[in-house]
């Protein structure tokens, strides 16, 4: 009894000396789950990211956040700023649910030429237009629960102002009406709207950005329809060495993704202001694959891209979940986090187009410490041992030459013996990720009921792949990002270890880790 009453008292001493001195003591959970440098909220839920855009020399993610607790619930944006894409700040809640409804996904733009009339004649009005999600509708059971809704901030992003004459697009008597994202459509001259409307896309027109017109409709009989389409993204992008242009529509689709549950697919064609038509080696390429996805992996939904980026580049930022178990997941103070932001590029080959992602080139300046190898691959090979490389924060730089048809195979492990398994079986001609001994995995079956799969055209013979690790998540970007799987898991204490083996003949394996130095 005397013991257990020092042990308190020498307790809460400790935690008077840690909040004295301005240092915080970190629970069990922030040590093990929050991620070292993935965008998470400081506390609540979070799901898609909204609104992005750039100004100034500030990165702005909104997303879907419930303040009040982790779980989905009573919907606002949050907010948060960077610099550089990698740090994140998180922000006041941007903007709060009203008598109109929850605040669901949408996005922002830099209207640069005040064409809302809602600049101040000093101050370029940033616009968010949004989904209202009325929950009484909804219990209703009505159809016209959703319609879009905007706000205005007139300070850089900082506060924001619902418009007065909300909805600015009424709903036309479809259930599920959702996700606005809008664009400066230069050759029209128009602003547009590409919004989600059961399991197709609708477009939408408009000058001001609050009269909007119905243009068109595109997806009843293409590509994956195994759920409703939500967070849809337009844009234009140039066909890699060339001046030619395409348009990309990523669609994501909740279920029906290619190993369960939630994923984004996406489209190649033309958009003339008013229509999206696929393009004909594209309508090819698809008549054979059947859904185009962007990311194979369970975890990477609603990833739509940011307004105004520098350079005309395209950068995309994606939730780090999945709805089959993203309300189950073992964390408890905050629940969510997003991908890394990732440049994307469009690749024509003779198959059809790709739309390659990669991490922001920023991230390469936080690599510090790097350890090289280069290994003839026999066996098994540790590549890096405890200590080496804190392999919560790191990227890792593979380059295989002289692969033979065998399985290659990366294993993250830690003392508890938990492992993330993941790699290339140049034999079935697939990436793979196996999650099911990586820890903490029965909070949901379905988080951890099936090895995910992403299929290649080909067995290679040479072959790279950039790793990208945090503590609960991998980023795996094969072949400059041709292919991508993004997977969350939640080991019992962090890997510690990487190794790779193979069941084939030996390859040359050039291996370069960097440390991040990030936080
Ligand atoms: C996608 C989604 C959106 C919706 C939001 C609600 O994850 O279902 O369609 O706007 O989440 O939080």
């Amino acid at each position: 009894m005397k013991n257990l009453s020092y042990a308190i008292l020498a307790l809460s001493a400790f935690f008077y000396t840690c909040k004295a001195q301005g240092t915080s003591v970190l629970s069990k959970e922030e040590q093990l789950y929050r991620p070292n440098y993935h965008f998470t909220p400081e506390k609540g839920w979070m799901n898609d990211p909204n609104g992005m855009f750039y100004l100034d020399g500030t990165y702005h993610l909104l997303f879907q956040h419930n303040p009040a607790n982790s779980k989905w619930g009573t919907l606002h944006w949050g907010h948060a700023t960077s610099e550089d894409l990698v740090k994140w700040e998180n922000q006041p809640i941007a903007i709060y649910p009203d008598q109109m409804g929850y605040i669901f996904s949408g996005s922002a733009v830099v209207d640069k030429n005040n064409t809302s009339g809602l600049g101040d004649g000093k101050n370029v009005p940033i616009v968010a237009i949004f989904t209202y999600h009325d929950m009484d509708k909804e219990k209703a059971n009505r159809i016209d629960v959703e319609s879009q809704g905007m706000a205005y901030s007139l300070d850089k992003g900082k506060t924001w102002t619902k418009y007065s004459n909300n909805p600015v697009l009424k709903n036309p008597g479809i259930r599920d009406f959702r996700d606005p994202k809008i664009f400066w459509e230069k050759d029209s001259k128009q602003w547009i709207m590409v919004v989600a409307a059961q399991d197709r896309q609708h477009f939408y027109g408009s000058k001001n950005l609050k009269n909007w017109t119905f243009l068109s409709e595109f997806g009843k009989d293409f590509g994956g329809h195994g759920g409703v389409w939500e967070c849809p993204d337009l844009f234009p992008i140039k066909v890699e060495g060339t001046n030619e242009e395409k348009w990309v529509l990523i669609v994501n689709i909740n279920p029906g993704g290619p190993n369960g549950g939630s994923a984004a697919q996406y489209f190649v064609g033309d958009f003339d202001g008013k229509t999206f038509k696929m393009d004909d080696v594209f309508t090819k390429q698809l008549e054979k694959e059947k859904v185009v996805w962007l990311d194979w992996g369970r975890d990477n939904y609603a990833s739509v891209s940011f307004d105004n980026v520098p350079e005309n580049k395209r950068v995309i930022i994606g939730w780090m979940s999945n709805w089959d178990y993203s309300p189950d997941v073992p964390t408890e103070k905050w629940r969510g986090s997003s991908t890394i932001p990732r440049e994307v590029t469009l690749k024509r080959s003779k198959d059809g187009y790709i739309l390659k992602n990669i991490p922001v080139s920023q991230l390469k300046n936080y690599e510090g410490k790097t350890v090289k190898k280069e290994i003839n691959l026999g066996s098994d090979k540790k590549l890096i041992g405890k200590g080496e490389i804190d392999l919560s924060k790191a990227v890792i730089d593979v380059d295989f030459k002289k692969m033979t048809k065998g399985v290659y195979t990366f294993t993250l492990k830690n003392s508890l013996g938990e492992q993330l398994i993941f790699g290339i079986d140049n034999n079935k001609r697939e990436l793979f990720v196996d999650r099911t001994k990586s820890g903490k995995i029965d909070f949901k079956n379905s988080f951890a009921d099936r090895i995910s799969k992403a299929p290649l055209a080909k067995s290679y013979q040479n072959a790279k792949f950039k790793i990208v690790l945090d503590k609960t998540s991998i980023e795996i970007f094969f072949n400059n990002g041709e292919k991508v799987m993004t997977e969350i898991f939640f080991p019992n204490e962090g890997f510690s270890e990487l190794s790779l083996s193979t069941d084939t003949t030996a390859s040359t394996v050039n291996f370069n880790a960097h440390q991040l130095n990030i936080k």
